[in-house]
């Protein structure tokens, strides 16, 4: 057994990072290896945490310890949430009975977890990240890869920001992306899904981050193309809002089926209209129709706009979030009004009639039942 494996056995995570005055976690002889940071501690990001921190320890490239930064919660009984993740071993406020593997250490402190990490795994809600990345600029390696988890975009006065964009920008990084049809749950049951990473020209980077995630039950491949991949993951919640309004009007699985359609043709041509290099079979790929598919039928963004077109729209999707999501957060609806603002300042509007549609649905300016006359 590795030599490291021995020391994490004999010493709990817990003990190590409370004793860890920013020295590096067991990191005599191991300097070369590569130290992995997640930023974010969500649903996702514990999936991801647990994936990561299971490979890690059996890949010798790789440093035993996980860190994973917590934006810090006080739960109900008055416990803070970074103390029992790692008192646990289990995220309980946002993935409840799963080990999340005791490489991985919770960590409250933004800066003391990415510093002495070489790849840094960003997964927060993407409303987050322009705080995030203010309070990281200079607090990072220099050489440190990152990689972008995040279904979102920032919409500025000069045009649409992803995420990677705005993370190579602001931090002076790389940064390639991850997505696919990856509900959390579901990953964190170990149950078989498929993953795309993007990236932009180093393919050995592509390669790394590969080694990092994949797993038996979780088989990533690398494309060359990150706006495609991103925006293929931004894209589908819109269209799964979509979904919920025809689930909610119990208009059947026909009428769901030709949104999915239309609304996978609409972020084909809204990202090609945006980068002309985006590649149609980045379409084909899990980033793309599957993860339409799995979005469509499950996942948080439909089940709320399911639920806001049963209550024909007489109730905010905010009151949803809080009621039906317990602290997890939509993406789809502030991501609708992220493309609106693309489309109306571009003069696109007309163009995509399903996403101008679905915001006009989520701001109450249209009924949830416009979702298929403005299609047809
Ligand atoms: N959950 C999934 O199934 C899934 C799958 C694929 C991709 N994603 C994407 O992953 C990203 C993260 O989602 P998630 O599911 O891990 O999160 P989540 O919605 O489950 O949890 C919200 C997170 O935001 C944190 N938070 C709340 N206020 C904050 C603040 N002011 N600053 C920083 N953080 C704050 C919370 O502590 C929590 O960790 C999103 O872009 C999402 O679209 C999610």
């Amino acid at each position: 057994m590795a030599r490291e494996q021995l020391a994490i056995e004999e010493e709990t995570p817990q003990a190590a990072a409370a004793d860890n005055n920013g020295v590096a976690f067991h990191d005599a002889g191991a300097s070369n290896k590569s130290k992995v940071t997640v930023v974010g501690s969500g649903n996702w990001g514990s999936v991801a945490a647990k994936l990561i921190a299971s490979n890690a320890l059996k890949l010798p490239s790789f440093h035993d310890e996980v860190r994973m930064w917590v934006f810090e919660e006080t739960l109900s009984n008055g416990e803070k949430l970074s103390e029992v993740i790692n008192q646990t071993n289990e995220n309980v406020k946002y993935l409840p009975g799963v080990k999340l593997g005791k490489n991985v250490v919770a960590d409250p402190d933004l800066e003391h977890a990415v510093r002495d990490a070489n790849m840094l795994v960003f997964v927060t809600p993407h409303q987050f990240m322009e705080g995030i990345c203010k309070r990281l600029v200079g607090k990072i390696k220099k050489e440190a890869e990152a990689i972008s988890l995040i279904k979102g975009m920032e919409v500025k006065m000069e045009g649409p920001c992803m995420i990677s964009t705005l993370i190579s920008e602001k931090l002076g990084i790389n940064c390639c992306v991850l997505m696919g049809a990856n509900i959390a749950n579901e990953i964190a049951e170990e149950k078989f899904s498929e993953a795309t990473v993007g990236y932009r020209g180093n393919k050995e980077i592509a390669d790394r981050w590969v080694q990092l995630f994949n797993h038996p039950y979780f088989i990533v491949s690398a494309v060359q193309d990150v706006e495609g991949v991103e925006l293929c993951g931004t894209l589908k919640n819109v269209v799964a809002i979509a979904a919920g309004f025809v689930d909610g009007l119990e208009m059947g699985n026909n009428t769901k089926a030709a949104i999915m359609r239309i609304g996978l043709r609409e972020m084909k041509a809204f990202s090609k209209l945006l980068f002309s290099s985006v590649n149609d079979s980045t379409f084909f790929e899990s980033c793309g129709v599957a993860d339409i598919i799995t979005t469509c039928l499950g996942g948080r963004n439909r089940k709320c706009a399911e639920a806001f077109a049963r209550h024909g729209g007489k109730r905010t999707f905010d009151e949803l979030e809080a009621e039906m999501l317990q602290g997890q957060k939509l993406q789809g609806v502030s991501t609708a009004k992220e493309v609106y603002e693309v489309l109306r300042h571009r003069g696109w509007l007309e163009l995509f009639p399903l996403f101008t549609t679905v915001h006009e649905i989520c701001s109450g300016r249209l009924p949830p039942s416009a979702i298929v006359e403005t299609v047809k």
